[in-house]
C-alpha cells in the first residue's frame, strides 16, 4: 500500500523556544502578519506579546481576536476582510485548536478565492494557501501542524472538516512556557484529544509503520504525564513531555487519520456547541469498545503503551485492559462520565448519527457502521 507523508517543513519545539522561531519567522522575509487569536487570549497579553516581539524582527501585525471556540463561516469571513483591507502577506495562528483552524479558513481563502464551505472534504483547493505560522498554546489538538481544518456552519450546526493539504501551515512552534497557564480543565481536555488522535490513528486502516510509532509513543507520553499536567500546570517537564506527545499524535492522525470517535464528536461539538477534547474524552471507550471485535490485538498494543500489564491476556482481554487503561485517565482528570453531563438529548442520535456517517474522518474506523450502530454507541456513551 502506497502511502504520503505530510507535516509542516518545520517545526520548532521545546521550552524557550520562542525566541528561536521569531528569528526563523524573520528569515522568509514577510512584512506584515494578521495575527489570528481568540479574545481571551488577547486580553492576557499574549497577541500583544507576539506583535511586540515581531516588531523586534521588523515585522508589522494586525491581531484579529474574534477566533470564537468551535470557530465559524463568520468568524473566517471577518477575518479574511481584515487580512485584505490591512494587506497582510501571512498569517499568525495564536493559541489552540479554534484560532489554528480559523487562521487556515482564512488563509486557504486568501489565496483560492470563494467561501470556506467550498473546501469541505478532500484537497478541494488549487492554490497553497497564505503562507501559515501556528504558534501553539494547548497540548491536544495538533492542528498547529495537521491538513485538518475545521469550521462551524453556524446555518446549519454542522462542523465542517476540511482536509487539505494547502492548509498545512509552513511553520509550527511549540513552545511549552506558552502552554504553562492553561487551566485545568483545558489541559485535560486537550490532553485527552491527544490521546484520542494516537488511539484513532492506531487502530485506523490506514495506518503505517510510521505511524504507528509516532501513535504509540504520543500514547505513552500522555499517560505518563497529563495527569501531572493537570494536577500542576507549572510543572514544565510535564508540560513540554504534553507538547512532544500531542505533536507525535498530530505526526499520526494527520497521515493514518482518525475515526468514529472524531466524526461522532464533530457532531455534538456542531449541534450543542461543547468542547471538542470533550466530547472525544466520554466517546472514546465506547467507540473502542465497538471496534474491539474487529481489532483486540491493536488494542491490546494500545493497553501495553499505556502501561497495563498485558502479559498473558488474551487479545480480547488485552482490548479491555485498554478501555480500562482509557476510563482510569479520564476518570483521574475529572473528565465528565457521559454525554448526558454534557447536555447531551437522545432525541437528537437520529440526526447526529446520520451527519457523523458523512464525516471524512469515519471513513478510517477499522470497522464499519450503519445508523443503527452509531446511534447505539452514543446511547451507551449517555
Ligand atoms: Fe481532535
Amino acid at each position: 500500500m502506497s502511502s504520503t507523508f505530510f507535516i509542516p517543513a518545520v517545526n520548532i519545539m521545546g521550552l524557550g523556544c520562542l525566541d528561536e522561531a521569531m528569528q526563523a519567522i524573520r528569515k522568509y522575509g514577510f512584512l506584515k502578519a494578521l495575527i489570528v487569536t481568540d479574545a481571551g487570549l488577547a486580553k492576557a497579553g499574549l497577541a500583544t506579546q507576539i506583535a511586540g516581539l515581531l516588531v523586534e524582527q521588523g515585522i508589522d501585525s494586525v491581531v484579529f481576536d474574534g477566533a470564537k471556540p468551535n470557530p465559524t463561516v463568520s468568524n473566517v469571513e471577518s477575518g479574511l476582510a481584515i487580512l485584505r483591507e490591512r494587506q497582510c502577506d501571512f498569517v499568525i495562528s495564536l493559541g489552540g485548536g479554534s484560532p489554528h483552524d480559523c487562521a487556515k479558513g482564512i488563509a486557504l481563502c486568501a489565496t483560492n478565492g470563494g467561501h470556506i464551505s467550498d473546501y469541505e472534504g478532500v484537497d478541494r483547493s488549487k492554490h497553497p494557501q497564505l503562507p501559515l505560522i501556528a504558534i501553539n498554546t494547548t497540548a491536544g489538538t495538533a492542528s498547529e501542524m495537521t491538513r485538518f481544518c475545521i469550521i462551524t456552519d453556524e446555518v446549519r450546526h454542522v462542523k465542517m472538516a476540511i482536509v487539505d493539504r494547502n492548509v498545512t501551515p509552513l511553520l509550527s512552534v511549540n513552545d511549552p512556557a506558552m502552554m504553562a497557564k492553561m487551566p485545568k480543565s483545558l489541559t485535560a481536555a486537550t490532553g485527552m484529544d491527544a490521546l484520542t488522535h494516537a488511539i484513532e490513528a492506531y487502530v485506523s486502516t490506514a495506518a503505517t509503520p510510521i505511524t504507528d510509532a509516532c501513535a504509540l509513543k504520543a500514547m505513552s507520553l500522555i499517560a505518563g504525564y497529563l495527569r501531572r499536567a493537570v494536577d500542576d500546570g507549572s510543572d514544565m517537564e510535564a508540560r513540554e513531555n504534553m507538547a512532544y506527545a500531542q505533536f507525535l499524535a498530530g505526526m499520526a492522525f494527520n497521515n493514518a487519520s482518525l475515526g468514529f470517535v472524531h466524526a461522532m464528536a464533530h457532531q455534538l461539538g456542531g449541534f450543542y456547541d461543547l468542547p471538542h477534547g470533550v466530547c472525544n474524552a466520554v466517546l472514546l471507550p465506547h467507540v473502542q469498545s465497538f471496534n474491539a471485535a474487529v481489532c483486540p490485538a491493536r488494542l491490546t498494543d494500545v493497553a501495553h503503551a499505556m502501561g497495563a500489564d498485558i502479559r498473558g491476556l488474551a487479545p480480547e482481554q488485552g482490548a479491555r485492559a485498554a478501555i480500562d487503561a482509557i476510563r482510569t485517565l479520564a476518570g483521574s482528570i475529572d473528565i465528565p462520565p457521559g454525554l448526558t453531563a454534557l447536555g447531551v438529548k437522545e432525541e437528537d442520535f437520529p440526526v447526529l448519527a446520520a451527519n457523523a456517517l458523512k464525516d471524512a474522518c469515519g471513513l478510517t474506523n477499522p470497522r464499519p457502521a450503519d445508523q443503527a450502530q452509531i446511534e447505539d454507541i452514543f446511547r451507551r456513551a449517555l
